[in-house]
């Protein structure tokens, strides 16, 4: 089988031209693909755009595969759609916020229980799929309940955390307030559980850590 992709946790296969294969990793607990697969069911049947889901069995997850870029590639070849790829993952926030509380979910650590939104908290251009069909939502392993905040604030702090070249660092500007305009949400309350979550991802450098570091400070 071809791998194409290969993540924190999981590694994923073609298995032929309709479906991948998710294999989590390091022996992780065979929950991981049950829940994966039962929040995928879950989405799709609230209408919200994720990769069907075919097959699951112990840490293998067999779902749809998607056809076409993801939202990152298709901002590399054509930067001047960011102002829509923007708005549109905002729509994607917004819609995914608007969903009922399935009742089975982690909370985020230090939730109060008050406004329990699903929340996917990894919300950025890699993880959507622009399909003929539209897009497409994926990696969903970080999904938790909570404010919706802090979802929009850690799409927020994962995009101006990144090491940009100047005209790059323009283009995700123009993308995140065309993301603020349609997410529903003012990102502000939910910078400080954002960077810092952010800033416990073990893989981000020195840099990257400064400029979370920064975008944590009040007023940000
Ligand atoms: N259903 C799918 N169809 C096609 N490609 C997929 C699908 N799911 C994942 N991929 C590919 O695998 C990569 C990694 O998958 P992802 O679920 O984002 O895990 P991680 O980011 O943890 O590696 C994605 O960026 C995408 O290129
Ligand atoms: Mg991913």
């Amino acid at each position: 089988m071809e791998l194409i992709g290969r993540g924190r946790e999981a590694d994923v296969y073609a298995v032929d031209g309709d479906r991948v294969l998710r294999r989590f990793r390091n022996g992780g607990p065979a929950e991981d693909a049950e829940d994966e697969a039962r929040l995928l069911r879950w989405l799709a049947a609230q209408g919200y755009p994720v990769p069907v889901v075919h097959d699951v069995a112990g840490t293998d997850l067999v779902m749809e595969r998607l056809h076409g870029p993801t939202m990152s590639e298709a901002l590399r070849s054509r930067p001047w759609r960011a102002p829509a790829y923007g708005a549109l993952l905002g729509r994607l926030h917004q819609e995914l916020h608007g969903l009922p509380d399935p009742g089975w979910l982690p909370g985020l650590p230090g939730g109060d229980g008050g406004d329990a939104r699903v929340l996917h908290l990894d919300l950025h251009p890699e993880n959507v799929i622009i399909t003929d069909r539209g897009p497409r939502v994926i990696d969903w392993s970080t999904c938790r309940v909570g404010r919706p905040e802090v979802d929009v604030a850690m799409t927020f702090v994962i995009l101006r955390g990144i090491v940009l070249r100047p005209h790059e660092r323009l283009l995700i500007r123009g993308f995140l307030r065309a993301m603020a305009r349609t997410c529903g949400t003012d990102r502000r309350p939910g910078m400080p559980v954002a960077t810092e979550r952010r800033l416990e991802d073990p893989h981000l450098t020195e840099a990257e850590a400064a400029l979370v570091r920064r975008l944590g400070r009040p007023y940000a």
